[in-house]
């Protein structure tokens, strides 16, 4: 039995193991093994037996972002104190609830990128705009080469952190790596697969020049995928209204002295980034909207049916785009 074990979690760590797609028949497989192990032993637990379910318990913490995300929210009391406090100050929303519905929610934004990585598991991903790296560090552990980019020196710290305190603790490794870098910096030209922007487009400025710098560094044939607030739905609006006024671009200088602009939330409609990205080159493949209530546990009840609202823009909050460049 014991080699059955080994080969079975050799099989899916070692090899070339589309995590995504056969996670759920690992999980049913190994729960197979584990009664076959106690049926012919008497149920005196073997050290097979342990083996699989520290398998199991490892494949829970990835099955999913949220999961994910769960994880590493447990995991914060383990982490130095300054580490803790930014990534306390980050994720204090979720800190606050982030419960079977807000998980649904949150696992929302990746569906089409997953599903792109699933087909394609060993996939060069650029993420532009990483803040503490959960999302980087997902797609590195199931399997993406992923490089992560962003211009808070203090966020990447937390995320370098976290790619060291994930292979320590879960053994598996994040093929992540984390970058200070401003996307208008990257020279690298038509070396990904796929972008990654989750909240991160309405930051980078000038628009005009990150389009055309996220049409240069993918590959033809290559993916971009923004996941954005959307402008239409009118709490979100007149809750950024609120929170920024009319300001919608700011400056910053950088490590080097050079002044830089920064989104101050400048969020855009769907067909208004479209037409951005047609002018560089990148045609829409795919386009959803989703969410329509807010991350609070009093909608629980009400965001069961979200998934089939009439796609009327104003009354989703978030939508998903996915643009190919030809
Ligand atoms: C809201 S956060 C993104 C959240 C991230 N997807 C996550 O879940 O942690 C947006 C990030 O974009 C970064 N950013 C803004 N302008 C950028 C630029 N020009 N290049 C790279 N990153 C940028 C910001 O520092 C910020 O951390």
């Amino acid at each position: 039995m014991h080699e059955v074990a080994e080969h079975f979690c050799n099989a899916a760590f070692e090899s070339d193991f589309n995590w995504i797609s056969k996670i759920a028949f690992f999980q049913r497989t190994s729960t197979m093994l584990i009664l076959v192990v106690h049926l012919m032993d008497n149920a005196t637990p073997t050290v097979d037996v342990y083996i699989l379910l520290d398998v199991m318990q490892k494949i829970d913490q990835v099955s999913s972002p949220a999961a994910f995300l769960t994880w590493s929210l447990d995991m914060r009391q383990h982490y130095p104190s300054e580490i803790r406090r930014k990534f306390e100050q980050y994720y204090k929303n979720y800190l606050g609830y982030f419960g079977h519905r807000s998980q649904i929610r949150y696992n929302r934004q990746f569906v089409e990128i997953l599903d792109y990585l699933g087909d394609r598991p060993s996939a060069r991903v650029l993420e532009v705009g990483c803040g503490c790296g959960s999302e980087s560090l997902y797609f590195g552990l199931v399997g993406a080469e992923v490089t992560a980019i962003d211009v808070s020196p203090k966020r990447l710290a937390v995320a370098a952190f976290r790619k060291k305190f994930v292979e320590k603790n879960l053994q598996l490794t994040a093929n992540t790596e984390f970058k200070n870098q401003n996307i208008l910096d990257i020279t690298k030209k038509e070396s990904f697969d796929a972008l990654w922007l989750e909240q991160a487009f309405h930051h980078c400025e000038p628009r005009g020049e990150v389009v055309a710098a996220i049409a240069q560094l993918l590959k033809p044939g290559g993916r971009v995928f923004i996941s954005e607030a959307n402008p239409w739905h009118p709490l979100i609006s007149l809750g950024l209204f609120l929170k920024r006024g009319t300001k919608t671009i700011k400056t910053y200088l950088d490590e080097d002295g050079n002044e830089r602009q920064y989104g101050n939330e400048r969020i855009i409609t769907k067909s208004g980034l479209a037409k951005n990205l047609a002018d560089v080159g990148i045609k829409e493949e795919h386009f959803r909207y989703f969410n329509v209530f807010p991350n609070w546990r009093i909608f629980d009840g009400l965001a069961q049916h979200e998934e089939s609202y009439p796609k009327i823009a104003c009354l989703h909050s978030h939508y998903n785009f996915v643009g190919i460049k030809s």
